[in-house]
């Protein structure tokens, strides 16, 4: 029952109406009978939004697209994550102190450790945007090598500067893209239209992540499946992002076979 004292917490974008963290949270704190509740907000300032919710106490707010790098100037704090990937997906509200995370980089990195080791391994890295910056951030945590295509050089070659990494490519070199063992889309190619962003030929054996979970099974993971190559579910990434989240909200484990099942009932 919702009282007086419920913890109210939030995700807050634009759009927001897709987003599936109120299933998968409300249901974890349902199956720890926590006195909780999760909410979503359509907000078009993010600073507005925040200052209205230290107002009024709110727990914790999961940030996503568009404010999860401006939103940072406004917060009291960030960890290592944050400040690194330049980003934050979830802001806790600690007695009127704001500290901001990113657990994206967990949630790829958990993602993929399902069905490999990551240390050593060679990383086809499609896309140079947000996304994957915390992807990089998490592999180089693990120590892979990644190589970084990219639709745009320049933005490929400067994230690379930045992070570190010593090789760039284009989405369109099949022979440069066949030499890893793991390929990870991070572009948004796939989610409006049924596209990839890499040619058919440039997938043979590896590990395919395609983190866009809305198609389930996007065009590049249809080509890896038809090659019987292994795959991970972008849905997976919400997942281990989200029990982190849960974590750093509630201080608790998060009841991950819960979560998943939420997720997966409003993705069908
Ligand atoms: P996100 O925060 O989801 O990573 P983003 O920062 O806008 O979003 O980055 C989008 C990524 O998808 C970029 O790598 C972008 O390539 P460019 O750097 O060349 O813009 C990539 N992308 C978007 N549309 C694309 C397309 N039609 N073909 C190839 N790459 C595309």
């Amino acid at each position: 029952m919702i009282s007086a004292k419920t913890k109210v917490c939030c995700i807050i974008g634009n759009p927001v109406d897709h987003s599936l963290s109120p299933q998968m949270h409300n249901a974890a704190f349902k199956a720890l009978s926590l006195d909780y509740v999760f909410l979503a907000f359509k907000v078009e300032n993010a600073l507005k939004a925040l200052s209205g919710f230290r107002s009024v106490g709110m727990e914790g707010i999961v940030v996503t697209v568009p404010h999860k790098q401006a939103i940072i100037k406004s917060l009291d704090s960030l960890d290592e994550a944050a400040r690194k990937i330049g980003a934050v997906n979830a802001i806790k509200n600690s007695h009127g102190i704001l500290k901001g995370t990113n657990t994206d980089w967990i949630g790829a990195v958990k993602s993929l450790e399902e069905k490999t080791i990551l240390t050593g391994k060679k990383v086809a890295l499609l896309g140079a945007g947000g996304a994957a910056r915390a992807i990089i951030y998490g592999l180089k945590k693990k120590q892979a090598e990644i190589t970084l295509f990219n639709r745009t050089p320049e933005k490929a070659e400067s994230l690379a500067k930045e992070f570190g990494l010593a090789r760039t490519g284009s989405l369109d070199d099949i022979n440069k893209i066949r030499q890893n063992e793991i390929i990870i889309n991070s572009t948004s190619v796939g989610m409006e239209e049924d596209k990839s962003p890499i040619p058919a030929g440039a997938v043979t054996n590896q590990l395919v992540f395609d983190i866009i979970y809305t198609p389930h099974k996007t065009r590049l993971i249809r080509i890896a499946l038809e090659k019987k190559c292994p795959v991970v579910y972008g849905y997976k990434m919400v997942l281990f992002g989200g029990t982190e989240i849960f974590k750093f909200f509630t201080g608790l484990q998060a009841p991950q076979k819960i979560m998943e099942k939420a997720l997966l009932k409003n993705l069908h």
